[in-house]
This record gives C-alpha cells, structure tokens and sequence, in this order.
C-alpha cells in the first residue's frame, strides 16, 4: 500500500504508452474507444502536471468533497469514466474503463479507484492488480440481477462441477484472477449483489449454472479487503480461491437469516495465510467456511487450506453455523485459529463438517476463547455429511481428524454445548478441551456427546464431557484414563 503521494507519471511514459497502443492495438472499435480514452487521460495528466503545484491533485475540480485517503499514486473516479450513480443506468462500461486504465499504471505502483456516495448499477466486472477500490460512505455498488449478463466461467479445477449444476457456472460480480496487490476498502460504502432474484430461481429450479458469489478472487496474492460492507450475495459472498496472503478486516457481511440460500459469509479455498478479523457476519448459511476442494476434483488438485487466523469476529447464522471447516476439504485443512468470537443466536456455533470420499485431513485446529450465546448445538464435528459430486469418488478416502484443541469456551442458551460425531473408519484423535463453561436450556443426560473421540479434558469443563476423554486435573496430572473412546452417545433428537 501506498500511503504518501508521489509524482505524477510524466509525459514521456504516457507517450510511449500511447504509440505503443496506437500500434499494436487498433484492431476493433471498442480498442479504439480504449486508446481514445487514454489519449484523453494522458492530456489531462499533461495538463494536470501543468496547473498543479501542490503536488498530485488529479480531478481536483473546485467540488467541494471530503478527501478520501489515498493508497496510490494514481487516483481516479468513477463518474470520470462516465460513471452515474442514479441506480438505473448500468455502468458496466465505466468500471471496465477505469479498471483497464488503472492496469496501465500498474508499473506505477497502480491506481485508486474512488466510487463516491450513489447507486452504481453494473453487471460483473474483473479487477485488476496494483488496484485499489475505494467506496466512499454511502456508495453502493448494485449488481444488475438478471443472470443473462452474467460471465459464465469454467468450474473450479477442485470442484470439478459448479457446485449446483454440471459445466461452467456463473462468474463472480467482483472478479480477479491472478492478480496481486488487490485492495478494496471504502468509508463503509457496500456492494449489494441483490440476491433475492438468484435466490428464488434457484428455489424454483430454472437456474441452469451454479449462482455466482459475490466477490471472489482466484490465484492471486497480497490481497485487502477491509471497511465495507457485502450484501445478498447471489451465493456465497466472498470467496478467495487459491491465493496467498490474504487480509480481510473490519467488515459488515449481511444477508437474510432465512431464504437466502449458500450464501456463506467468507470461503476460505485452497488458501493459506490468511487473516480474517473485526468482522460482523450475519447470512443465510455459514458465516465463515474454511474449504479446499471437492472429493476427487479436490484430492487432485491438492491445495490446502493452512496458516489462517480467524478473530474478534461476531456472527450468527440460523441455517448452518457460525465457523465451519468443510465441507469440502479435499485438499486438506491445517493449523487455523480462531479466536475471540461470539455467536449468537444461531443454528450450530463451531462447526467441522466431513465425510468419507472427502480423503485428506483436518488438523491442528485451536479455537479459543469462544462465547455462545443462544445456539442450539455449540461444538460440533460431522463425519458423515454425505454430498459428493458425483459416484467418481473413493467411498475408502476417509479424512483424518486429529489435534482439535477447544480452550475458554463459554455461554449460555446452548441446547447440545458440544456433539463430536466420529465414526470407526474416520475417529476423531487428539481433542483436547480446557476452560469450558457453557449453560443449558434443555436439561437431558447426554449433552456433551461423543462417538469415536479420543483426547482429554483439563481442568474445569462444564457440563460433565463424555466418558471418552481421559481427565487431568488444572495442573496436568491425569486422574481418569479413559477406556472408552469409541464409545457412542450421540442424541439427535435432543
Ligand atoms: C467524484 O466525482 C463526482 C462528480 O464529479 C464528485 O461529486 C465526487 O465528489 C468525486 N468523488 C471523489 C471521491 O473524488
Ligand atoms: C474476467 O476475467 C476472466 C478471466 O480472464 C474471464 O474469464 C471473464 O470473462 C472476465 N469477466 C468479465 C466480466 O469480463
Ligand atoms: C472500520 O470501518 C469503519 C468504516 O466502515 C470505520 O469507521 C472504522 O473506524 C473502522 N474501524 C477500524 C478499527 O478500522
Ligand atoms: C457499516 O454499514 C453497515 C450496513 O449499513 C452497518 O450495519 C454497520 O454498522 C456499518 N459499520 C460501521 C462501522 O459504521
Ligand atoms: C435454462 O435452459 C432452458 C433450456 O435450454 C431454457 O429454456 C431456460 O431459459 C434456461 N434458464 C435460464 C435461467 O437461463
Ligand atoms: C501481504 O499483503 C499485504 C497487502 O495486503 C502486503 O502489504 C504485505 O507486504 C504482504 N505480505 C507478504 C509477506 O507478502
Ligand atoms: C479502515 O478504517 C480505519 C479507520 O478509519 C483506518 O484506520 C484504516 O486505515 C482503514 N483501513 C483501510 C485499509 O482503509
Ligand atoms: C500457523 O499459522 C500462523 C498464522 O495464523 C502462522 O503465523 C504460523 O507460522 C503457522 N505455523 C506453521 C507451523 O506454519
Ligand atoms: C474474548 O472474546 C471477547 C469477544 O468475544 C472479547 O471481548 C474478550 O476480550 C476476549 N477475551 C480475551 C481474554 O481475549
Ligand atoms: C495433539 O494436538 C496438539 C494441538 O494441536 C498438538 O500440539 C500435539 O502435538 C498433538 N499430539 C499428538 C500426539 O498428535
Ligand atoms: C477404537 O476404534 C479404532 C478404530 O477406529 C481402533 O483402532 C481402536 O483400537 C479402538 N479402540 C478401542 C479402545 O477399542
Ligand atoms: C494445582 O497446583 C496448585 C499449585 O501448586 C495447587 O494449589 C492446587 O491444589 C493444584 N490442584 C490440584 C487439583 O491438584
């Protein structure tokens, strides 16, 4: 990021980047129309150098606006692409011009962006690198929500399929691919994928390719999204599929409870160091999904979920869960926290989902200091969530479970604290709980259940855990070896 200005580019650079358009590009109208746009910015840089003495001061019109900070060196504004932000007309043409402008002046440092307070209506459009997308207070970006303009795409290589329907799918609304240095962030301004339209066809069944998410970012690296908001997103919201070095912060995600199917919050895929913070997430299935491939498609392509850091974060979900891993996991699952989180009012808290066919592994995952607060099933671990995408896959590819830690979990309002479902091909091993208190609505024998669980208890663990743990004292002596780890209580219909 880019936080002091710098010079403006010089015109030299502008001229050889303009002959080398002239030459080589001038194939169709709308390259024409491209060069035409360049010729006019490169005039205005020209100018702009010319009239300025108080440094960089592009589109500094004489309105009276509040400045927005800057990340880049170069900084642009919707409505200078012909951008109207009345909410009707579709400004599609306008974000790929200011896009393709900002991958010119990449070797730069790259280019900001700026939507300003409005409705900016426009079908899917693609990001580029060294790009910052900056949303002022109350600019929304609407998605058009009739599918016919949107992208349709190839599936995803660990998928195999979209994942409703066969073959391609539809793109994301706010797309890169194989980008890095990707920044959106804004004064809280939102992106609104207007899903309600996506969300009834696919109810109905006339949708022909699996719905697209809201934003999704694919095999890129150095990536920011942070002081937005994401709204009813057609599916799931913001997915970063394969990428490196991933920040998301200090994020509003919404869409309804109920009736606004798969679309999860954030789906981390294939993607390791990853920070995701400061957020408020409340959807209409997961609020966070750590994913990494499909089955066979997902054993194949082999690229884990690892190093992700997941706190201070509030989230509810009433159809699935607060946090989830899974349930496609095909690449693999490693060393993630999550930390300081509470959820509230929901279906499930924290959620491990899984199933034979899957193969790979889940482990080395610490959850810590968690509150529940109104959830029906708190802690929960699912060997058997039976969705494959086809018969292709290998019914012995059995995921392997191992070093799940639960340390400062509290709440209250919780029906079933904790469920840990193995079975004997997929145990779960090494599960440790400290520090765990968590209040009851519904009093009945068996409410921390265990099937196949090996592990232990430390220390104070509210209510009574299952007979299949052994149990240490506060100070790490054991005081009771359990000799029943494959032992079964799960109660579904508590
Ligand atoms: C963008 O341009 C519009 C119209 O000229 C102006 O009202 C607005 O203040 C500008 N916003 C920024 C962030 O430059
Ligand atoms: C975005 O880029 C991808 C990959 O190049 C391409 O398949 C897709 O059609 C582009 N989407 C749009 C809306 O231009
Ligand atoms: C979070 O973002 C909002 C705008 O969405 C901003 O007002 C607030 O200061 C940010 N908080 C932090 C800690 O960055
Ligand atoms: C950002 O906007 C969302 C949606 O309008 C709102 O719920 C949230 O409180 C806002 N965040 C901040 C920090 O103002
Ligand atoms: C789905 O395909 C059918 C048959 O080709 C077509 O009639 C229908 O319009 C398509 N639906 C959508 C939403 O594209
Ligand atoms: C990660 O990305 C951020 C930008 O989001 C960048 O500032 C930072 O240098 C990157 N870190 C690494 C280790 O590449
Ligand atoms: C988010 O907002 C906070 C508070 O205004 C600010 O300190 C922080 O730099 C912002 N982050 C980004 C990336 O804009
Ligand atoms: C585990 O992930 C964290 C980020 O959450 C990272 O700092 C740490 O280096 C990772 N550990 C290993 C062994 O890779
Ligand atoms: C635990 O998480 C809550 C937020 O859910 C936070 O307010 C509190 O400070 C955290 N406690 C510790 C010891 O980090
Ligand atoms: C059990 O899990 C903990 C936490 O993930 C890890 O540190 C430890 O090495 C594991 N022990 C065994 C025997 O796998
Ligand atoms: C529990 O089942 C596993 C197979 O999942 C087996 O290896 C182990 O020996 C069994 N343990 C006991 C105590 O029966
Ligand atoms: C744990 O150790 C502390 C300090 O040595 C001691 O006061 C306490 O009684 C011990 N607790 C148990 C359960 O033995």
């Amino acid at each position: 990021m880019v936080e002091t200005l710098t010079l403006a580019p010089t015109p030299s650079i502008w001229r050889s980047h303009r002959s080398r358009w002239i030459t080589n590009l001038i194939t169709s109208y709308k390259t024409l129309l491209a060069v035409l746009w360049i010729v006019v910015f490169t005039s205005f840089f020209i100018w702009q150098r010319n009239v300025g003495s108080d440094g960089f001061m592009f589109f500094k019109r004489g309105v009276v606006a509040r400045q927005l900070p800057v990340f880049r060196p170069v900084v642009v504004n919707i409505t200078d692409f012909g951008g109207v932000g009345d909410g009707v007309t579709v400004n599609t043409v306008a974000f790929e011009r200011a896009v393709f402008y900002i991958s010119k002046v990449a070797k730069k440092g790259g280019g900001q962006l700026n939507v300003p307070a409005g409705k900016w209506l426009t079908a899917p459009f693609n990001l580029t690198s060294h790009m910052t997308l900056f949303l002022d207070q109350d600019a929304v970006i609407l998605a058009v929500d009739d599918e016919k303009v949107w992208t349709l795409m190839p599936p995803l290589p660990s998928y195999g399929y979209g994942r409703e329907h066969p073959g391609p799918r539809y793109g994301s609304f706010i797309h890169g691919q194989n980008l890095r240095d990707v920044v959106i962030t804004g004064h809280n301004g939102t992106i609104d994928g207007q899903g309600l339209n996506w969300w009834k066809k696919y109810r109905q069944k006339v949708l022909n390719h699996t719905r697209g998410p809201l934003v999704q970012i694919m095999y890129s690296s150095d990536i920011l999204i942070s002081n937005i908001t994401l709204r009813n997103s057609p599916f799931w919201t913001l997915h970063p599929y394969d990428c490196k070095n991933v920040t998301i912060r200090n994020m509003t995600i919404l869409a309804p409870l109920k009736e606004a199917p798969n679309t999860d919050g954030i789906d981390p895929d294939s993607c390791e160091d990853m920070l995701i913070e400061d957020c408020y997430i409340s959807v209409g299935d997961d609020a966070i999904a750590i994913k990494s491939g499909w089955d066979q498609y997902g054993a194949a392509y082999g690229k884990p979920s690892k190093n992700i850091l997941i706190r201070n974060l509030v989230v509810q979900s009433m159809v699935s869960a607060g946090i989830s891993i899974g349930s496609e996991m095909s690449g693999g699952v490693s060393n993630v926290t999550i930390e300081n989180v509470l959820v509230f009012n929901s279906r499930r808290a924290v959620r491990i989902k899984t199933a034979a066919g899957r193969g790979a592994y889940i482990r080395d995952i610490t959850y810590k200091n968690l509150t529940f607060d109104n959830v029906r099933v708190g802690i929960i671990i699912k060997t058997d969530y039976n969705e494959h995408p086809d018969e292709g896959f290998d019914p012995k590819a059995f995921p392997i479970i191992r070093g799940i830690t639960y340390s400062s979990i509290h709440g209250e309002g919780v029906r079933v604290p904790v469920r840990i479902h193995g079975m004997a091909d997929i145990p779960v091993r090494n599960v440790t709980f400290r520090d765990m208190s968590v209040g009851i609505t519904y009093k009945k024998k068996h409410i921390f259940q265990c099937a196949y669980v090996s592990g232990r208890v430390i220390g104070s663990i509210f209510p009574k855990p299952c007979e299949n743990l052994d149990l240490y004292d506060e100070n790490g002596s054991l005081v009771r070896k359990s000799v029943s780890e494959n032992a079964s209580d799960i109660d579904y219909d508590i």
